[in-house]
């Protein structure tokens, strides 16, 4: 049983190593099944290949007692199994037994059934094996139905996740993919195996069913992973770094979830480092990574990617006449009378004239005792990367007209570090043209971002 799940991720991990893009199946997911499947089945059939053989060499099956020791008992055992299986989830979360439950009851009407039937007929026939099979429909469908909900999910998940940094988030999506299709058939499968093991488990057959496999994995290098339906999901954001009413640095970040990089991207889509002003054959080297804190209006929908690079946009911004940038105001600071060291600040925030703010994300390090928000009790605080511990406040959902009223609280006449990123959904036409070039196999999230930091 163990090598139906071993088998498909072996040949997953094989076949990624020349490769240079990972999930080919997110588009086209029978060519996970064509890859993964038949090497499953495989995987199960071999440790019966000699019994099967020994089995067949001795003559009529019929008349071996081996055999039918050997087929009974495997039997029993499922059956077994199973009803283990309902006793022990029925135990641990009422209503959990029912999905073994259902096996063991049918495996147990099906074993009768074989008996009956095997009198009457010649023992190996394949009219047994089929009625066999027929009367475990039941639950070959309802395992097949949940286990093929579960690979869809997970499929359709993959294309959302990638902090696994390099190199082990390039295998780790088609690994689980190889191994959920293992699961699927072991799932659905696995009882119909000691009875059909003894047709089946020849090594011709299983020759057939790696072969089948291994043309899934070299025909995949053909197939482009993404498309409308199943997009690569990018993440672009125009970052302006600003210190009271100047924009000191705007850039553009750009992120990518799942396992194929943004060299995997900008390689299919030339007019995008054509823009970012990047000569034809650039180094990867010489693009600077995201410096921290870059993505933290979002946090922690950051923690969903490892990789993030950042493209300075060469031209120098300047503000339009009528554009205010967010910005936080201090408003006083009341002193402890008995504690001189401890003190209240009370702060706004300022959205400027920003109108489609998503969320605005505080954070803030150093000697925080308490705040306004949340019934004046702090959280957990964060810890990002091995930096200092932070706290971090998400605010939203109120009109950006209004200033944002609140106070924090320090024991020590150290300073808080109070950093501000607001996050807004208008683009300006840069960005705009820039997030045209992406094409529809991309679903690129854009957003505007001003950071801006303060010692209070
Ligand atoms: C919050 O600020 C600290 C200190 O500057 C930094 O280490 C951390 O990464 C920041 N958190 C986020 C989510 O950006
Ligand atoms: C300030 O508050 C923190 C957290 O409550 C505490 O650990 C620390 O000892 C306090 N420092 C002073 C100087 O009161």
């Amino acid at each position: 049983m163990a090598l139906a799940l071993v088998l498909p991720v072996l040949l997953a991990v094989i076949r990624l190593l020349p490769a240079t893009t990972a999930m080919s199946w997110f588009a086209h997911p029978w060519l996970a099944v064509l890859t993964y499947v038949p090497i499953s089945v495989a995987g199960m059939l071999i440790p019966r290949i000699s019994v099967a053989e020994k089995l067949m060499a001795s003559g009529s099956i019929d008349a071996s007692g081996n055999m039918k020791r050997f087929d009974w008992g495997s039997r029993w055992g499922a059956v077994a199994m199973y009803s283990f299986g309902a006793a022990v989830g029925t135990h641990l979360i009422p209503g959990n037994g029912f999905f073994s439950f259902i096996w063991a009851c049918f495996l147990l009407a099906a074993n009768s059934l074989l008996k009956t039937i095997q009198a009457k007929f010649r023992r190996s026939s394949l009219l047994n094996f089929s009625l066999y099979a027929l009367s475990l429909a039941v639950p070959i469908l309802i395992s097949l139905y949940v286990g093929v909900m579960l690979w869809q999910t997970l499929q359709e998940k993959m294309g959302m996740a990638g902090s696994i940094p390099h190199p082990f988030g390039f295998f780790v999506a088609d690994i689980i993919m190889a191994a959920t299709s293992g699961y699927v058939v072991i799932l659905a499968l696995s009882p119909l195996i000691p009875v059909a093991g003894i047709w089946l488990a020849s090594s011709r057959i299983v020759l057939f069913l790696v072969s089948l496999s291994i043309l899934g994995a070299s025909v995949s290098p053909q197939f482009f992973p993404y498309n409308t339906y199943a997009p690569k999901r990018i993440l672009l954001q125009r970052t302006f770094s600003t210190q009271g009413q100047r924009i000191l640095g705007a850039d553009y970040d750009l992120a990518v979830f799942d396992a194929n990089s943004l060299p995997f991207v900008f390689k299919n889509v030339e007019a995008v480092p054509k823009f970012l002003g990047l000569e034809p054959g650039f180094s990867w080297k010489t693009v600077s990574k995201s410096p921290s804190g870059t993505w933290m209006a979002i946090y922690p929908i950051s923690r969903l990617f490892v990789e993030s690079y950042r493209f300075s946009a060469g031209n120098k911004v300047v503000l339009k006449d009528d554009q205010r940038l967010p910005h936080i105001i201090l408003q006083n600071v009341k002193e402890d009378i008995l504690n001189p060291d401890r003190k209240r600040i009370y702060v706004e925030i300022d959205m400027g004239s920003l109108h489609e703010v998503w969320a605005s994300v505080l954070n803030i390090t150093g000697p925080l005792t308490s705040w306004s928000f949340s019934d004046e009790r702090l959280p957990v605080p964060e810890v990002v990367n091995g930096g200092p511990p932070s706290y971090i406040c998400r605010l939203s959902g109120k009109d950006t007209s209004e200033n944002w009223k609140f106070w924090l609280e320090a024991n020590t006449s150290k300073p808080l570090q109070v950093d501000l990123a607001v996050l807004d959904h208008e683009l300006d036409d840069d960005t705009r043209t820039l997030l045209h070039l992406f094409p529809s196999w991309a679903a690129t999230i854009a957003g505007s971002t001003y950071l801006s930091s303060y010692l209070i």
